[in-house]
């Protein structure tokens, strides 16, 4: 096969770059080693930044969204039993989307498949070749057999855990950047209205809490635990109780319960591996970069490296230019530095660290205290949050 955008991943990043290119007239072929069913069900991240929201619904995939999702004007901070608001709206102007990523994914196969996209699901065996080469070129198994794709440019948007970024060429200033967090979330989801209107992180001796939502029947909950338990290990009693204790307030407020129908525990880690591209190869997303979740920018960061990478594409296809492409890397990286400090503040606020000394702990108290009495400290937070950057 032959395209113009060879592209490793439906996940985000690899069908709205697919879209995105689409709608500028581009050709993509995308390959993915999941079923549909598979990427269509798996529950990931829920917060959706303005400027996300408003690519979806400028290149037609926001319907559903607009229709489904719930517009939060801001979040609360819980701690030393009392919940204090944070005014996204008042305070930046913006505001963020409650709406699951798997909905956007199904947007967005539908929205490709309807336009006649290729998707090529359940592949096996991916390799990439001549990535420093202009005919560059993935090869991999479909349907028990041997294939190859060879197109202008490819674009790794597999993941973490793909083969995009080992395939980069060993670059003398190749730089990878880790921190890995000494704790994980335990989430799950809940049959039961929504306990709060609005986001609640909590922090607690006990370690970090957050309650959302995902639909008018549906709560997501997360709490700190330790990355190598096992959710088999906790029974629905003992996560009630552990929830309870780390939202207890003097307010009045509790959490509902309900039915438990689904349980996973994350690893936390920052990661940053630089540059994002090297020859004809570019990496987009979770396979360049990866945020601990408490500042909710996975997703958001996967999308706004994409849209920086569709307007290079669309750059280098009408007018022959690799001048956007050339700077893709710096230019997506200063956003994701920012997202990185921002996602690691918010971790490091938030989270007990078993380590942390008396003063330590009072620090981290103070902290939480000067952003919810100072506005200035409040504003760069919510700016942060709903990616006013
Ligand atoms: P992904 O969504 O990971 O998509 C990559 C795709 O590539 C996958 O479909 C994968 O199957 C496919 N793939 C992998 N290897 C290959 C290969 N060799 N060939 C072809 N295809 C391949 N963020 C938050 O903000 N809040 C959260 O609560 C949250 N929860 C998360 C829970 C989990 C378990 C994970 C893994 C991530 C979570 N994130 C969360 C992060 C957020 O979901 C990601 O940042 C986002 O999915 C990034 O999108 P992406 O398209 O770059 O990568
Ligand atoms: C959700 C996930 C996050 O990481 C976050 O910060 C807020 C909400 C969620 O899954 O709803």
């Amino acid at each position: 096969m032959r395209t113009q955008v060879a592209i490793i991943g439906a996940g985000p990043a690899g069908l709205l770059l697919s879209h995105l290119l689409h709608l500028d007239g581009i050709e993509s072929i995308v390959i993915e080693t999941r079923s549909r069913a598979d990427i269509e069900a798996t529950i990931r991240a829920g917060v959706l930044e303005q400027g996300t929201m408003d690519i979806l619904t400028e290149s037609g995939v926001g319907e559903r969204m607009r229709g489904q999702g719930a517009l939060h004007h801001g979040f609360e901070l819980a701690f030393g039993g009392k919940r204090h608001r944070i005014d996204l709206t008042g305070l930046t102007g913006k505001a963020i989307t409650v709406y699951p990523q798997h909905e956007v994914i199904k947007d967005l196969v539908a929205a490709r498949l309807a336009a006649d996209g290729q998707i090529l699901f359940e592949v096996s065996e991916v390799a990439l070749h001549g990535v420093d080469t202009q005919t560059p070129s993935a090869t991999f198994m479909h349907g028990g057999e041997a294939r190859s794709i060879e197109a202008d440019f490819v674009i790794g948007c597999d993941g973490y855990h793909g083969v995009s970024r080992p395939a980069m060429p060993a670059q003398e200033q190749r730089k990878n950047f880790q921190r890995i967090y000494p704790f994980g979330w335990f989430g799950i989801l809940v049959e039961s209205a929504p306990s709060s209107e609005e986001l609640i992180y909590a922090q607690h001796d006990r370690g970090f809490a957050l309650v959302s939502t995902r639909s008018p029947t549906v709560q997501r909950l997360y709490f700190q635990c330790d990355p190598t338990d096992h959710v088999d290990n906790w029974s629905d009693d003992q996560i009630w109780s552990e929830l309870h204790a780390r939202l207890e307030n003097h307010d009045g407020w509790r959490l509902k319960e309900g039915r438990i129908f689904q349980k996973n525990i994350i690893g936390m880690r920052s990661f940053v591996s630089t540059p994002m591209q090297a020859g004809r190869l570019f990496l987009a997303g979770d396979s360049a970069h990866i945020v601990p979740p408490t500042g909710a920018k996975g997703m958001n960061l996967a999308v706004s490296d994409v849209k920086l990478l569709a307007r290079g594409l669309e750059q280098f296809y009408r007018q022959g230019s690799e001048e956007r492409l050339a700077s893709y890397s710096d230019d997506a990286l200063k956003r994701i530095w920012r997202a990185e400090y921002f996602s690691w503040t918010m971790t490091r606020l938030l989270h007990t660290f078993a380590e942390a000394t008396p003063f330590e702990r009072e620090m981290q108290r103070a902290e939480l205290e000067n952003i919810v009495t100072s506005r200035a400290m409040a504003t760069a937070l919510a700016e942060n949050y709903v990616g006013a950057f």
